[in-house]
């Protein structure tokens, strides 16, 4: 199935003239990113491109993984890890290797904790760094080589793969000399729309996940929202009712009902707010899990100032757990009346019973049916949410793909720290 754009909740906040009177510019921002002179654009015609010899090699690469470790550390910061995690938290549980996440912070007890789950345990290293030169994960990377180096001597190299730029980099050199498995991200694809590259499809692979169906679902997406930017276009229509928000509503919440899907919600901050927060403009981006998060944002979402906007993941139960609410024989909770529904029923009226409250206390809410939680929906919902993404920002007038602010950052901490020529 593929997904459904449920813009009821938006009455009254986004009407249809406002998006008719958008389809030009809409046009012109479907133009240019097709055009886009320079611009990191190999992400569009990444799945019907994908060459079918990598994905055997990626295919074979997580098999050997999990015949050979138990655990293999991820580590990567940014769009260099947040597309996996959000894969591997989203697919349901398969036999694989447990793949834990380090070198997205410079917190010495996440290090050791992570390290001291792996103790006892066969396990592998993926380190995913474009530049090579991130300080997060460079550190986490010495740390973890140093580790392993101590527990599996020169069987190291068996163990251990990078995947990084195809020719310049730190990360390449140190990959070559050692002699480490290698992958390459393309050039012309940044960090956070690099999921379905190596860098997302390795680790996912690695876990148990079909990065075939994944990448065949991209391809309906690309299929599906690749096209023209017109109206019809379910991603250009986001784009759209993003651009229109964005003049009243300032920040952008992403949520689902399913705690499955909070990791993919945070990889949605991140292309977001990467892409679109730039020339001081752009939504803040959020994300919550409901109906967790009713009980302490609730209230200020429902009462509190009005300035944002809800975009709710909302997934097919399918073939998910048939659970339903069992009897109690004293029925002292007041709850018989729900005896024997099923639970999945539940948490669907509770998404739509808060979708009308919300909408009526002034909070602009787009539901997206985005179909059943496997690899084809996910890799759907990337291609849907990267080309909605960089359309908003070409409708706004910023460029979706640089990051000059996270630079700077960068720059300011190599001059604390005293590196050498900065
Ligand atoms: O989206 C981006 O480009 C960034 O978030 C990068 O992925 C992040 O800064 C990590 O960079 P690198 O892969 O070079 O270590």
């Amino acid at each position: 199935m593929s997904l459904l754009l449920d813009t009821q909740y938006l009455e009254g906040f986004v009407t249809e003239e406002e998006l008719a009177r958008c389809a030009g510019p809409l046009a012109a921002a479907g133009e240019a990113l097709a055009a886009g002179d320079g611009a990191p654009k190999g992400w569009r015609t990444l799945p019907e491109g994908f060459p079918e010899p990598l994905l055997r090699q990626l295919a074979d690469t997580g098999r050997r993984i999990r015949e050979s470790a138990e655990v293999l550390l991820v580590i990567g910061i940014g769009g260099s890890y947040l597309g996996a995690r959000a894969a591997l938290d989203f697919l349901p549980k398969r036999p694989g290797c447990e793949v834990l996440f380090l070198g997205n912070s410079l917190s010495p007890s996440a290090l050791a904790e992570t390290l001291a789950r792996c103790e006892g345990r066969e396990v592998a290293v993926n380190v995913v760094s474009k530049s090579g030169t991130t300080t997060e994960p460079a550190i986490a990377f010495r740390v973890v080589l140093d580790w392993m180096r101590r527990r599996y001597g020169s069987r190291l190299r068996e163990r251990v793969w990078c995947t990084t730029d195809p020719s310049g980099g730190a990360l390449r050199s140190l990959c070559e000399e050692e002699g480490f498995g290698r992958f390459e991200i393309p050039r012309d694809i940044g960090g956070r729309f690099s999921v379905l590259t190596p860098v997302g499809l390795l680790p996912v692979a690695a876990g148990g996940g079909d990065i075939a169906a994944l990448l065949d679902g991209a391809r309906e997406g690309q299929r599906r929202y690749g096209g023209p930017a017109c109206l019809e276009n379910p991603a250009a229509r986001l784009a759209a009712i993003a651009a229109l928000l964005d003049r009243g509503y300032p920040v952008s919440l992403f949520c689902s009902y399913e705690p499955y899907a909070d990791s993919l919600c945070q990889w949605l901050i991140q292309l977001y707010g990467e892409s679109l927060g730039k020339d001081g403009r752009g939504p803040f981006p959020a994300a919550a899990r409901f109906t967790t998060d009713l009980h302490s944002l609730g209230q200020y979402i429902q009462e509190g100032r009005r300035m944002l906007w809800e975009t709710v993941l909302s997934f097919d139960p399918g073939a998910g757990p048939a659970l339903t609410v069992p009897p109690l024989a004293a029925g002292h909770d007041g709850l018989d009346y729900l005896t024997g529904r099923p639970l999945a029923e539940i948490n669907r009226a509770a998404m739509l019973a808060t979708a009308a409250a919300h909408h009526d206390g002034g909070v602009p809410v787009l539901l997206i049916e985005a179909g059943r939680r496997e690899e084809r929906t996910l890799g759907e919902l990337f291609y849907f949410f990267e080309t909605a993404c960089a359309l908003t920002g070409c409708l706004m007038g910023v460029n979706p793909f640089d990051q000059p602010g996270v630079e700077r950052y960068k720059q300011n901490l190599f001059r604390l720290l005293g590196k050498p020529g900065c």
